[in-house]
């Protein structure tokens, strides 16, 4: 295939993230570049198989670098975990002419490009999720915008349980991982961070915490609860009970998908975007991007999505010692 590559589509695919624009911006401007004929397929997999798809120019990604969501749209589809419909997809791949597909997402996504790439469609995956929960990459395109977000938002609401001396549970998106907690236990000094990489659901032991730290004179207990573990309003219901301490629950939800990406997600997100024409144009096939050591990498498809991803146990511990 190789410098063959002529014209390639690029679709957004499961939740969006901010920096997937950017993402997109730079696949069609690097594309032009490179004399490759980039087609936008809208809402992810669910509209290639509806073959919603059209070429894009330099002007069709004008203004949008600096946007949250997806202007390509994005969709959960799970008609294509049928083979059926994997075959339809690559069959509509072949009439367009399109020699590859580049899809930005999560996990999810890259299993989607599996599919492809099964029925003999080279793919190329870009990272892009808030849940920082991929495998064969050190950074997700979205985790820093989002991480940031969630953050501004738990230190609000540190203020207000600060003057009304309360404990407050904040729960964090992150589907099954708990990056997005880790950081905010970090970054916003919580006095318990629960994650579902770690938390043994010893719920007395949370309560003593609470108890312990008032009697050193904390004003407030704020609790980061991670989106895997879940059930943060009935949690707050029974520490309050436990604790005759008044808690509040927060779930902070869908905003921390959205606003305009930071410079490390516009950046990252340019560079990728480039960087997967730049992979097709050598001839690479089922490559994901990714970052790890300081360096923009690829990794071949099947490898990455067989690796397991761990949460870095210094810095959890660092949660516990940081704020007692
Ligand atoms: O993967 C991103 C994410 O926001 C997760 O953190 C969350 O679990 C999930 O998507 C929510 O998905 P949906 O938009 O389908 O409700």
């Amino acid at each position: 295939m190789g410098n063959q590559v002529k014209r390639v589509g690029v679709l957004t695919s499961g939740g969006d993230a901010p920096g997937m624009n950017a993402a997109v911006r730079a696949v069609v401007r690097q594309g032009i570049a490179r004399g490759v004929e980039v087609y936008g397929i809208r809402r992810g997999f669910a509209g290639l198989l509806q073959e919603e798809m059209e070429p894009m120019d330099a002007h069709s990604v004008s203004d949008i670098i600096s946007r949250g969501g997806t202007i390509l749209q994005t969709a959960r589809c799970l008609e294509f975990l049928e083979e059926e419909y994997q075959q339809k997809a690559a069959d509509i791949c072949r009439k367009h002419g399109l020699d590859a597909i580049i899809t930005i997402g999560g996990d999810g996504s890259y299993k989607g490009s599996r599919n492809l790439k099964n029925h003999g469609i080279n793919t190329i995956s870009l990272p892009g999720t808030i849940d920082l929960d991929i495998a064969s990459t050190d950074y997700t395109l979205g985790f820093d915008t989002a991480v940031n977000t969630a953050m501004e938002a738990i230190d609000k609401i540190r203020d207000t349980s600060t003057s009304h001396e309360r404990c407050s549970i904040v729960e964090v998106m992150g589907r099954g991982a708990g990056y997005i907690a880790l950081w905010c236990g970090i970054a916003n000094g919580a006095e318990d961070v629960l994650l579902p990489e770690d938390y043994d659901y010893d719920e007395q032991k949370l309560v003593n915490h609470i108890i312990e730290s008032r009697k050193k004179g904390k004003q407030h207990h704020l609790i980061i609860n991670a989106e895997g573990i879940g059930h943060s309003s009935s949690m707050a219901k029974r520490i309050e009970a436990a604790t005759g301490i008044e808690t509040r629950a927060t779930i902070l939800g869908y905003m921390q998908r959205g606003g305009s990406p930071t410079a490390r997600d516009r950046v990252y997100a340019s560079t990728m975007g480039a960087m997967a024409i730049d992979l097709l144009l050598e001839g690479q096939e089922q490559r994901v991007i990714g970052w790890r050591d300081g360096k923009f990498i690829h990794t071949d498809l099947d490898e990455a999505l067989a690796m397991e991803k761990k949460v870095d146990p210094y810095q959890l511990e660092l949660c516990s010692t940081l704020t007692d």
